[in-house]
């Protein structure tokens, strides 16, 4: 028996996914069960790298969501809304949700799990972290037996393509961004990749998964890459590190395992490091559990192939589940959404982490021992302290701290900025 399904959308994954669909050969013997039924589409005069039978495509995507015959609705419009209503629409007329949408289910996933679970359908969405790393099913299934203590990723590939080629080149942010913007790497409106908040709506997914709890998106704290200069990134290399763009999830240790830190911001990460070396558009998630330690997920992030592997991997589940039981089955606990409750977020003043800073001074006599003194006053201990380059009575100190509460940290740095001898503090960012 064919599953009929209803694809929203045929842009870059939506084209992919029928591609994959379209040649089932070699891949997972479900693929053949699976009917492309309807398509929904904004116009239908854009010239397409599929070919389809024309009677399949509309514009008239409520008819999809609606039609009695479908039985899976694959949402790829992106965007809040129309997605939103029409996933809603999908399940309260019965249907199984397969979305690449992180935007939609970061916002309103309590929405949309909520009638998922009443109407007693399945929505997945392995495509909205990490394109084509398995990830989601991962956190839900295999490793179920740790309890998990912090996923850490770089989870948005034009943010690390950015970086990398600043690293690489010496570049400074807005160089790289317009000829990434060129190269179809990034957006005509590049913020929601730049300001980190794709990443955050990726992180969002990814602790609840892994911590067993709702997340609310506005939780995340969240900074972007436009502040990252070339002169950092040199500094950072002299002292050993990358700066990288991290998605983090810390639970608190002990029995509080819903006690959350969330953050998006770029980060000094040690050339050692396991995500130190994944770069241009590549995403890595390193998840360390207990007692699994470490486990990194890594590889293409984004793009047709990827990100429709991953739509497919969903689709070839819900069909699966479908063919082999009956009318109406119980959902299965591990791949529908269970949480009731929402994780207690730690506020950024309770962080403890290293710090990266660099001052602008004048080069007067006493100025590192008025910084040391500032930052001993807040109980900041300093990892070390360079002063490399100074032009016009104006020198420049580049400290990193041990571990510090960040509470402690800024109230350091506000009494650093009244100092006489501070002309400016231009680049303050977390270490790994
Ligand atoms: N804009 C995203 C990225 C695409 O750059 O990673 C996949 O979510």
């Amino acid at each position: 028996m064919a599953f009929k399904i209803g694809l929203l959308g045929l842009g870059t994954v939506g084209t992919g996914t029928v591609a994959i669909l379209q040649d089932p050969v070699g891949r997972s013997p479900l693929l053949k069960e699976i009917e492309i039924y309807r398509v929904g589409v904004r116009s239908l005069d854009k010239p397409r790298a599929i070919t389809l039978p024309p009677e399949v495509i509309t514009t008239d995507l409520d008819s999809i969501v609606t039609d009695p015959e479908i039985s899976i609705i694959v949402e790829l419009i992106g965007g809040l809304e129309p997605a939103r209503s029409l996933i809603l629409k999908a399940i309260a007329h019965k249907k199984h949700i397969v979305t690449a949408n992180k935007a939609v289910i970061a916002r309103y996933g309590h929405e949309i799990y909520t009638a998922a679970n009443q109407a007693g359908v399945y929505v997945l969405l392995e495509a909205a972290v990490g394109g084509g790393i398995p990830i989601i099913k991962p956190l839900k299934q295999s490793l179920g037996g740790n309890r998990v203590q912090s996923i850490i990723g770089i989870v948005n590939g034009t943010t690390n393509y950015i970086l990398s080629r600043m690293t690489a080149e010496g570049a400074e942010f807005e160089m790289v961004l317009a000829e990434a913007q060129q190269l179809g790497y990034a957006e005509a409106d590049p913020s929601a990749d730049v300001d980190g908040l794709d990443a955050a709506d990726k992180i969002a997914i990814l602790a609840s998964l892994g911590f067993g709890g709702r997340v609310k998106r506005e939780d995340v704290y969240c900074e972007g890459i436009r502040p990252v200069s070339a002169v950092d990134i040199a500094y950072a290399d002299k002292l050993g590190f990358v700066i990288k763009l991290l998605a983090i999830a810390e639970g608190q240790q002990g029995e509080e395992s819903d006690h959350l830190q969330l953050r998006v911001h770029p980060t000094l990460v040690s050339k050692t490091h396991p995500l130190a070396n994944i770069n241009g558009v590549y995403n890595g998630i390193l998840v360390t559990g207990d007692p699994l330690g470490q486990v990194m997920f890594y590889g293409r992030g984004a793009g047709a192939g990827p990100t429709a592997s991953a739509v497919v991997s969903d689709m070839v589940n819900i069909v699966g589940i479908l063919s082999s039981s009956d009318e109406n089955p119980a959902l299965d606990p591990l791949l529908s959404c269970t949480h009731q409750h929402y994780c207690q977020m730690i506020p950024m003043e309770e962080l403890c982490t290293r710090f990266y800073a660099r001052f602008l001074c004048q080069d007067v006599p006493g100025v590192v021992g008025h910084l040391g003194m500032s930052f001993g006053n807040h109980g900041v201990s300093l990892e070390s302290v360079v002063q490399i380059g100074f032009q016009e009575n104006t020198a420049e100190i580049v400290v990193v701290t041990h571990d510090v509460r960040e509470g402690n940290f800024r109230a350091a740095l506000a009494e650093i900025e009244a100092l006489p001898a501070i002309k400016a503090i231009p680049s303050v960012l977390r270490v790994l």
